[in-house]
């Protein structure tokens, strides 16, 4: 049903707005979402479906172009690989083996010292050991909401006095709080493979599934799942507090924009220990 109604969904507004779906198009919509996986199964699938946030590779690039740096989440290289070209002093980890064998398939040369195949919440990391951290493209938005506290202590245990982490995180205000928690948006890539993404959010909980319905030119079908919690300002400040940051700024993006409830889809938060 949603795959059948892909011609009318090129009509649909884009992410944010309210569209009200009839209860048969919800009810085809779940069983769609119902057979979804874990996306950063799919590594493959990735790069094209999650090209990250406009203007963060170079954000990224140029604080991690100095000194010590420990990048959380380097996916398939995205962003780690233009870091590698300028500063080789980074440790990246991420814990999601097919992401890491991506990268591994584009940089085959990659140092054992560059990379660790971790969950952060297991890592040990060394104290006052790193003048950066780095946790791009909503990071910290896949960890769970009652962990997340410890693992800022953990990290700011690990930077070194003025070491500063830079991350990000979507603005709960860009979301329409009216909708039916429903929203869509519909890409096509250049082999001719689409996808309907649909972000349901439960306001209560402050969490978000997005579900990316992929259907490729030789009529395959994938949905992929990526669950997310978010957070609001105040929130953001309160728990780098509480982790022992002395100060943490929140732009409305990766120049300094002024944080606007109205105008912004981005936190991009810089947290100084
Ligand atoms: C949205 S992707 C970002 C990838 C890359 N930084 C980019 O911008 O394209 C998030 C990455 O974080 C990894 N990840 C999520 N939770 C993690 C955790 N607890 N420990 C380590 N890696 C994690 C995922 O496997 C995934 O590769």
């Amino acid at each position: 049903m949603v795959k059948n109604s892909k011609s009318n969904d090129k009509c649909l507004p884009e992410w944010g707005s309210s569209y009200v779906y009839s209860v048969d198009e919800e009810k085809a919509i779940k069983a769609t979402i119902n057979k979804a996986k874990d996306a950063f199964l799919f590594a493959d699938l990735y790069d094209q479906l999650y090209p990250g946030y406009s203007g963060d590779l170079e954000y990224y690039k140029s604080k991690g172009s100095q000194g010590r740096v420990l990048y959380l989440g380097v996916g398939t290289g995205r962003i780690l690989i233009p870091i590698l070209q300028n500063n080789p002093n980074v440790l990246g980890i991420d814990k999601s083996h097919e992401m890491l064998q991506n990268l591994i398939k584009k940089l085959p040369n990659l140092k054992a010292n560059n990379i660790l195949f971790k969950d952060i919440e297991k890592a040990k990391l060394p104290s006052n050991s790193f003048d950066v951290i780095l946790a791009p493209y909503s990071f910290f938005q896949f960890i769970q909401r009652d962990h997340f506290p410890r693992i800022l202590l953990k990290l700011n245990k690990a930077l070194k006095p003025g070491g500063k982490l830079y991350t990000d995180i979507f603005s709960p205000f860009w979301t329409d709080f009216r909708s039916r928690h429903i929203e869509k948006a519909v890409r096509t890539y250049k082999d001719n493979t689409e996808a309907l993404f649909y972000l349901h959010v439960n306001h209560q909980s402050q969490e978000a599934d997005e579900y990316a319905c992929v259907y490729t030119p030789n009529g395959k079908e994938i949905v992929l799942k990526m669950h997310m919690q978010y957070y609001y300002p105040l929130e953001v400040m309160t728990l780098f507090k509480k982790a022992h940051f002395t100060k943490t700024i929140i732009s409305g993006g990766y120049h300094n924009e002024r944080f606007s409830v109205s105008g912004s889809d981005l936190m991009v938060i810089e947290a100084i220990k």
